[in-house]
């Protein structure tokens, strides 16, 4: 029996060192099994989990759904367009439906921040927050911690350049509070108007220039210029953008030579982060989304063991 003192992961705020150390050290038995030929268990059979994307998402809900698949869960992905009159009373309406269906675990990715909480409150299962408004992303952060810890052995005292758009990233709220909590150096690099007011107060440095802010860094987190959150005009030009805070070969010569790149995906190529960047030598890209349906097993497992709501209680064989 595993003891993680918590039924949802709504985001890392909240967590321990200890219960994020637990969630990658599982984690890292999980990427053993994905590599395996036969990659189904059956750590979670005759469970239940409902993937309900209220947002666009390939990248994260095929990668919880393959997660729960390996664990040996039954599977159902809804995706809700978001309606844009009473989105709570929807939001609401809709987990009591599936709840009344009795799943085990409910993936929530929703455009409102605090929508996961919202269902955690009104259904009996777990809820995993697979990303609300931009407030948090936990499963991603994680994904990026098991990326860069596999690559580096730690996180303690790494230096992590988290770039771009920090404002509206619910990718880099959640990577500043894990990488903090795990004792490594966050630094944030973006023009002032892409930082939230009182960044600072995160426990990060801020940094405006590229040069300046990759200096020395272990990790080059590039984050997605998201348009579809900006209203006004954030930036003067795409271009412009890219010949200050896009990452190329001459702005990455300023970090460690063998400097981790990473990006959560979707990319905008020539955007935040050139091409030949992106499929480089030093890019993780691809391990991040290997280790995402790792973390997603070991986040959905850890939830139902803890309860006792698995077939097998034992360790794994
Ligand atoms: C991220 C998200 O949705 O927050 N992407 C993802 O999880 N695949 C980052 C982003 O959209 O830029």
């Amino acid at each position: 029996m595993i003891t993680f003192p918590h039924r949802h992961l709504l985001g890392i705020k909240g967590l321990t060192e200890q219960d994020i150390t637990l969630l990658l050290d599982r984690a890292d038995e999980a990427v053993k099994i994905s590599r395996q030929r036969e990659k189904k268990t059956s750590t979670l059979r005759g469970l239940t989990q409902i993937n309900l994307f209220f947002e666009a998402s390939t990248r994260t809900q095929s990668s919880f759904e393959l997660a729960g698949k390996r664990l040996g869960a039954d599977v159902m992905n809804m995706s809700v367009g978001n309606s844009s009159v009473k989105k709570g009373e929807t939001l609401i309406d809709t987990a009591m439906t599936l709840n009344a269906m009795h799943p085990d675990v409910l993936v929530v990715r929703h455009s409102s921040a605090g929508a996961a909480a919202l269902l955690a409150q009104k259904v009996s299962c777990s809820v995993v927050n697979a990303g609300d408004g931009q407030h948090e992303h936990p499963t991603q952060a994680l994904l990026d911690a098991l990326t860069i810890r596999r690559a580096r052995g730690t996180l303690a005292r790494i230096i992590v350049a988290i770039c771009g758009d920090v404002l509206h990233s619910r990718v880099a709220r959640s990577n500043i509070l894990l990488l903090n909590q795990m004792g490594a150096r966050v630094r944030v690099v973006a023009p002032a108007t892409l930082l939230p007011a009182g960044i600072e107060q995160m426990g990060v440095e801020v940094y405006h220039s590229m040069a300046e802010g990759l200096k020395d860094a272990d990790v080059v987190m590039m984050l997605r210029l998201q348009r579809e959150r900006m209203a006004g005009s954030f930036v003067p030009s795409v271009r412009e953008y890219f010949h200050y805070y896009g990452l190329d070969a001459e702005k990455l010569k300023a970090a460690k030579e063998d400097a981790l790149v990473m990006h959560p995906g979707p990319m905008n190529r020539g955007v935040e982060i050139a091409s030949d960047i992106a499929d480089g030598p030093q890019s993780v890209i691809e391990q991040q989304v290997e280790m995402g349906v790792a973390v997603r097993m070991a986040v959905m497992e850890t939830l139902l063991l803890s309860q006792g709501l698995s077939q097998n209680q034992g360790p794994r064989p």
